[in-house]
């Protein structure tokens, strides 16, 4: 079994990495192949807005290091894509990779009943997880409404991956400390239990 693990912080070996990779480890005790990828280090580049994927559902014009990443991700059996919340959302190297998955998007609509429908030509079958580490304890201090937003937000991306079998994983409190979830023991068991669930059934 394959798991790709994917880390969109901006920071190295912060709170978001260290959780992305304890599921990792805890999916990599039961057997499976692991391997994690920091997007900060990827050169990607936004969504131009061609049009050029709706030709050919699945197939981005641009060629850059999203080209690999999105087929091994196709040649996955699981995936974890781990974001910190900034300013109430995901990241930008984040949005990128998810502004990107519209290329797999097939909006279709019916002249007969004036319906549109979404769905997502991106392989099916795999499970997938979402790590989300923010400052904010839970319940928020401030603006809860925008994380509101946020969770329904984040159903796009399994929608976007086809993937009917997703959790999100959040970590909470971790102020701008990147050692947070380091120094969790019992969040990181948890994630490590997580990365285990994927292997599992
Ligand atoms: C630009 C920026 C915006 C942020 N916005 C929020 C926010 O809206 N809500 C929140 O709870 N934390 C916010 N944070 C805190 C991060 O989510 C938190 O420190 C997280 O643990 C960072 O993940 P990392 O350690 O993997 O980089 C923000 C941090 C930065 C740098």
């Amino acid at each position: 079994m394959k798991i790709i693990g994917i880390n969109a912080s901006p920071r190295k070996k912060a709170n978001t990495q260290t959780l992305v990779e304890a599921m990792l480890n805890g999916a990599a005790e039961k057997g499976a192949e692991t391997r994690l990828v920091n997007l900060r280090e990827l050169d990607i580049n936004g969504c131009m807005g061609c049009e050029g994927c709706k030709k050919q559902i699945g197939k981005c014009v641009q060629r850059d290091d999203l080209t690999p990443l999105l087929q091994e991700m196709a040649a996955s059996d699981a995936i974890v894509l781990g974001t910190p919340v900034y300013w109430y959302h995901v990241t930008a190297q984040f949005k990128m990779l998810v502004d990107r998955l519209y290329s797999f998007i097939d909006i279709a609509f019916n002249p007969e009943t004036g319906e549109e429908s979404i769905a997502s030509k991106f392989p099916a079958g795999r499970k997938m997880s979402i790590v989300i580490s923010r400052g904010d304890p839970e319940p928020p201090p401030l603006l809860p409404q925008f994380y509101d937003y946020l969770d329904e937000w984040l159903n796009l991306i399994p929608l976007s991956l086809n993937c009917e079998q997703y959790e999100v994983f959040h970590q909470y409190e971790a102020h701008l400390d990147r050692k947070a979830a380091l120094n969790a023991p019992e969040l990181l068991k948890q994630a490590a239990r997580k990365g285990a669930d994927l292997v599992a059934g």
